[in-house]
């Protein structure tokens, strides 16, 4: 770690008279951290954070996140520029490798993703083991998680060779297992990848063609689903990357890694919100029913969220949110599509925006509020929203993952607690444990 600076703060434990220095790790940006590790050897105590609100598990140079004012960083670039001016292959490159691409490197990159697009022909079989009504998110976690039963030759975690063929096996196959899962649930025929095509075509290709017709994607929607997979490429230290983090500290295989990635992903408070804003939107139904629905969300006995708002790191306008919003105005107006769940989402936003309920608890739009309004206006179904996000999100849990496999401090993770059972007892034979 070469962040570490020579500062200490002094810890002591009240009315103990025990006391410790401990050294502050200053990043790039952010604030400071106090290493605690040697708290519980010195002190003999732990420090109690469930849900990790106050604890960085790593340090990492991939993402930054500024929850107070709204910035997301990738390798330092604003996610702004990012999704205005770069691509989804440049923006897996820049996460992967810490630099954008020249010419050279973009054309190799590409050349290292397009090679390794097909999967196994036998995977293929595996799809017929699941029921067709399977959600396609089981089916991803399924199938990637087996991945490491076909790819042997790409297993060895300490070479730098076998990291590196992973990791694009990952990126590229991801959207080809992906939009299987999808063929799988309508029952159509499974298309192969089309090499000729960029990363986000390709991907609409395999979801929407047939094979006895020539199918042609449409720009718009491909620009579209390009933007909507470099806001999802990477978010520092969520759930799910902590989950990969966690899988991948015990020596577990890459593949093995992000399906467990996938089935954290998986849940409504992370990836799953995007399909539960719009059951939500489409249960409110219309404008008129938006004030009672509220009222739900602020009723704490109800148990019910406004899915889309609110997030543990940011306090402010989610950025992605923002060129999500941005990007659904344009893609329906491109596409001629006129849906009143945007109008029903504006006006939601507007009604929580100005509630005092969501001001006092800093509750703002995140990026699945509106993504899931475009995936629909696109042709997608809900249950491939958060595969989507999976397909996406591969990029960043492959980077992370071998970010902390290069670290030569890498350890496994291993978190305490704090036992609050049954203090020691013996063991009560049958006959005499009463009625
Ligand atoms: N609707 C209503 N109340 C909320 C919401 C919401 N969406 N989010 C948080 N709150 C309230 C919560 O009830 C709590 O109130 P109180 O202090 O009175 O107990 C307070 O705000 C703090 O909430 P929390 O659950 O302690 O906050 P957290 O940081 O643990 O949770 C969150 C963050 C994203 C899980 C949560 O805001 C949430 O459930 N949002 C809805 C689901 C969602 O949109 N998730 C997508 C997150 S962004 C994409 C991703 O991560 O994949």
């Amino acid at each position: 770690m070469d962040a570490i600076q020579p500062e200490t703060v002094t810890v002591a434990i009240e009315g103990t008279g025990q006391n410790v220095s401990l050294p502050m790790i200053r990043g790039t940006l952010g604030p400071s951290v106090i290493d605690i590790r040697k708290l519980y050897g010195t002190l003999d105590v732990f420090t109690f954070d469930p849900g990790y609100s106050g604890t960085a598990s790593c340090d990492s140079k991939i993402t930054y996140i500024d929850g107070d004012k709204g910035i997301l960083l990738y390798r330092g670039y604003p996610i702004e520029q990012l999704a205005e001016h770069s691509n989804y292959m440049e923006v897996c490159h820049l996460l992967l490798n810490g630099e954008l691409p020249n010419h050279k490197q973009a054309e190799e990159f590409h050349h290292n993703v397009v090679y390794h697009t097909m999967v196994h022909e036998q995977i293929r079989s595996f799809y017929n083991g699941f029921r067709r009504d399977a959600h396609p998110m089981a089916v991803l976690c399924g199938v990637v998680g087996a991945l490491s039963a076909f790819y042997h030759d790409s297993l060895d975690i300490n070479n730098p060779d076998h990291r590196r063929v992973s990791a694009f096996r990952l990126i590229a196959k991801l959207p080809t297992i992906a939009a299987w899962a999808y063929k799988y649930s309508i029952g159509q025929p499974f298309m192969y990848p089309q090499n000729k095509l960029g990363y986000a075509e390709n991907l609409l290709y395999m979801m929407n063609a047939v094979p006895p017709e020539a199918y042609v994607v449409n720009p718009i929607l491909a620009r579209a689903m390009d933007r909507i997979l470099i806001l999802h490429a990477d978010h520092e230290q969520n759930a799910s990357t902590s989950t990969v983090r966690l899988a991948g500290s015990t020596g577990a295989n890459p593949f093995a890694c992000i399906a467990a990635g996938i089935a954290s992903l998986w849940g409504p408070a992370h990836g799953g919100a995007n399909e539960a804003v719009l059951h939500m939107l489409e249960e409110v139904g219309t404008v008129a029913n938006v004030k009672p629905f509220m009222e739900k969300v602020k009723d704490r006995a109800n148990h019910t969220r406004l899915m889309g708002f609110g997030h543990r790191v940011y306090k402010n306008y989610d950025p992605r949110a923002k060129i999500m919003q941005q990007t659904c105005h344009e893609v329906l107006s491109e596409l001629g599509v006129n849906d009143p769940l945007l109008e029903l989402a504006t006006q939601m936003e507007r009604i929580a925006l100005s509630d005092e309920y969501f001001i006092s608890k800093k509750l703002y739009p995140n990026v699945d509020f509106y993504s899931g309004i475009i995936l629909k206006a696109m042709g997608i179904p809900t249950s491939m929203f958060t595969v989507l996000f999976a397909v996406a999100r591969t990029i960043g849990w492959v980077s992370q993952w071998q970010e902390m496999m290069e670290d030569p401090a890498q350890r496994i993770g291993r978190p305490r607690q704090v036992y609050t059972g049954a203090p020691m007892r013996d063991y009560v034979p049958v006959d005499a444990r009463g009625a």
